[in-house]
């Protein structure tokens, strides 16, 4: 939908059918159906309003916009959570073109696992429009046959890898064919709007060319595969088949590759000329300066308590029941992980442990994130686009992002001029992960 500068976006209850259930499922969504796409130029201002019919507070999160704190929807640090029958005006002037998500930033693993999430496409990032506009938005529910939620969380995922969903959907259908004119330049946007799921993104039936990460244009490069976390954005520009050809988008980051969506060519050909791997403008964003940088060193590993439990042999009552110490964990409220030996304790966002750091407006702020866990963690921070200096185990050009995949044992350099003043979130984006410690804040004076 194109805005027109002001919104309302309805957080509430709506019946949806999802593939191959028998009832509807009772899933939480800003519209009818999920996932609604908002269009805004590059420049516009921008009112988004959040009218709340849940029984339970929310917040909108603009993931991966540069807003200004107080609008970037984080409860009890930048706004009050918006309560029941509430409403809230998210006003801001997007300082970047690009393609962006939102969220909630309150009970999240049950209010973006039902399904509350959107796209927001900040148009302005294209020097000549390309022949068709695609989006594939990816997502996993946990619902059982009779159309109910499955639990969005258990012990072992939110201590592991994270609960995956059991029905895997792209623009809501299990496989959709999208029918693309023959022989044009299109530009596929991919999506991962789950709370979970680390896909290897890749395409079969044509040469693929990255143009963006997280909405930030990068120098075109062709596609092997991309390891696309929860929350993050892949943008390839592509040369479609002759008529009656199809492209498929697929996930290799499984037994079998799964086909996520196929693209079929129609009618004649747009194009006839050599296909060079069309680009985007360069992203503009303000350049870290690394000549004397400090750099941040954070551990990702588990929280103490996990660590201890750990340790523990299972308990074996004198009946014979066996005591699963995860679920005792985490039923007890207990965390699993930790950033830098801190956890972030279990009550939502209230009581906010202190910031792992304060920056001084300007400086230039370099992390390296050192995974010493089993499991890939998408660490994502708010307010800011970093850029991805190094990694020592995924090969990733140097590149802008606001997520980055911390592979396990991996180190990974990430930059930015903390620029935009207030309190910041940077947490794992693998929802139970974030909800079970491996969150924190930093502020910027
Ligand atoms: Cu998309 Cu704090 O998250
Ligand atoms: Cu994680």
């Amino acid at each position: 939908m194109q805005l027109d500068g002001r919104f309302v976006l309805t957080a509430g209850e709506r019946e949806l059918r999802l593939p191959g259930r028998a009832n509807a499922t009772p899933a939480w969504l800003y519209g009818d159906t999920p996932f609604p796409v908002l269009r805004a130029r590059h420049g516009q201002a921008l009112d988004l309003g959040l009218q709340n019919n849940l029984k339970e507070h929310s917040s909108i999160h603009w993931h991966g916009l540069r807003v200004p704190n107080a609008m970037d929807g984080v409860p009890y640090l930048t706004q009050m959570p918006v309560l029941p029958g509430r409403n809230f005006s998210y006003r801001f002037t997007p300082p970047d073109p690009g393609l962006t998500i939102f969220h909630p930033h309150c009970n999240t693993i049950e209010q973006f696992g039902r399904g509350l999430a959107g796209v927001l496409i900040v148009d302005g990032d294209e020097d000549e429009p390309f022949d068709d506009d695609v989006l594939c938005v990816l997502k996993e529910w946990r619902v059982a046959e009779d159309g109910s939620f499955l639990p969005l969380t258990t012990p072992q995922g939110a201590g592991g890898a994270g609960t995956f969903g059991n029905l895997r959907t792209t623009n809501n259908e299990s496989v959709p064919e999208l029918i693309v004119s023959s022989g044009s330049d299109i530009r596929l946007r991919v999506v991962n709007l789950d709370a979970t799921r680390i896909g290897e993104i890749g395409i079969e039936g044509a040469a693929a060319h990255v143009i963006a990460i997280d909405g930030n244009a990068v120098t075109p490069f062709p596609l092997e595969t991309w390891r696309l976390g929860p929350a993050m954005r892949l943008e390839l520009s592509l040369r479609t088949p002759n008529e009656g050809g199809a492209v498929r988008l697929l996930d290799f980051f499984a037994q079998e590759p799964v086909v996520l969506a196929t693209l079929t060519s129609h009618g004649s050909n747009r194009r006839n000329d050599a296909f060079a791997g069309r680009g985007l403008k360069p992203a503009v964003l303000p350049e870290p300066d690394l000549s004397s940088p400090r750099v941040h060193a954070l551990t990702l590993g588990a929280s103490a308590i996990a660590t201890q439990y750990a340790k523990l042999a299972p308990i074996v009552l004198p009946d014979g029941t066996r005591i699963d110490l995860l679920d005792a964990l985490c039923s007890n409220g207990g965390t699993f992980w930790a950033i830098d030996g801190k956890t972030w304790p279990r009550a939502g966002h209230q009581d906010a442990p202190p910031p792992f750091a304060k920056f001084n407006r300007g400086e230039t702020v370099v992390i390296e994130f050192l995974n010493t866990t089993k499991q890939p963690h998408p660490m994502h921070l708010h307010g800011h686009s970093f850029k991805v200096l190094s990694a020592s185990r995924l090969q990733r050009p140097v590149h802008w992002a606001d997520t980055v995949l911390v592979m396990p044992d991996e180190r990974v350099r990430i930059a930015f001029v903390a620029d935009n003043p207030g309190n910041w979130m940077m947490h794992c984006h693998v929802i139970e992960h974030q909800d079970t410690g491996m969150m924190a804040w930093f502020e910027i004076a």
